[in-house]
């Protein structure tokens, strides 16, 4: 069984359909959030999940906020640490630690549109196709190895958020299958790129 922690800031749907998934060989070992009251929080105490809350704002820099994270997450023996709409930038030293096992979602394919407002960005650029991307996450931003993407089209009529909804539906079903993936020991690395075994 490999324990995997979810960490979230918001709604966390993401979080929601790895759980629903049911991934064989998979324990949510807890959820996590920056933000006490995130809607995600709720959804998952309501299921029995752990749930735990570590409020960045209380902290002396990115450096001690991360530290007390890695405690809190360590405590429960993560095999796979999920980010799931989880918004800090993570340091150096948090995300090493987690190296090779340490998930993102991120709303635009890769390497295109990294960082905040990939939709806006998207529609203005005048691209045809969007998507999401699933990746190990390293100390560049938004930069690690793909694990996975699916496409979308963009339509003339878009805005932002007919975007976002339409991308969102291919992230709930790209991310637990990634999970899954890993879980299962189905993902090689070799150099940047992840190749999906079996
Ligand atoms: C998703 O669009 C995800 O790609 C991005 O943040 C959003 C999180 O949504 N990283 P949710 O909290 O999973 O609903």
């Amino acid at each position: 069984m490999k324990n995997i922690v979810i960490l979230i800031s918001g709604r966390g749907s993401n979080m929601q359909a790895i759980v629903d998934a049911q991934i064989p060989g998979a324990r949510i070992a807890a959820v996590i959030s920056n933000k006490a009251d995130a809607e995600g929080l709720t959804w998952a105490r309501e299921r029995g999940i752990a749930t735990a809350s570590l409020n960045h704002k209380e902290f002396d820099g990115r450096e001690a906020f991360d530290a007390a994270l890695v405690t809190l997450i360590d405590g429960y023996a993560p095999d796979l640490v999920v980010l799931a709409g989880f918004m800090r930038i993570l340091t150096p030293v948090f995300v090493n630690r987690y190296a090779n096992r340490l998930m993102n979602i991120h709303p635009s394919l890769l390497p295109a549109f990294t960082g905040l407002h990939t939709h806006e960005r998207a529609i203005a650029e005048g691209v045809k196709f969007a998507g999401c991307t699933v990746h190990f996450v390293t100390a560049e931003l938004d930069n690690g190895p793909i694990i996975a993407q699916a496409v979308v089209p963009v339509h003339d009529g878009d805005t932002a958020a007919t975007l976002a909804a339409r991308t969102l539906v291919e992230e709930h079903r790209l991310y637990p299958q990634a999970v899954a993936d890993f879980v299962a020991d189905r993902l090689i690395m070799t150099g940047r790129r992840v190749l999906r075994q079996g």
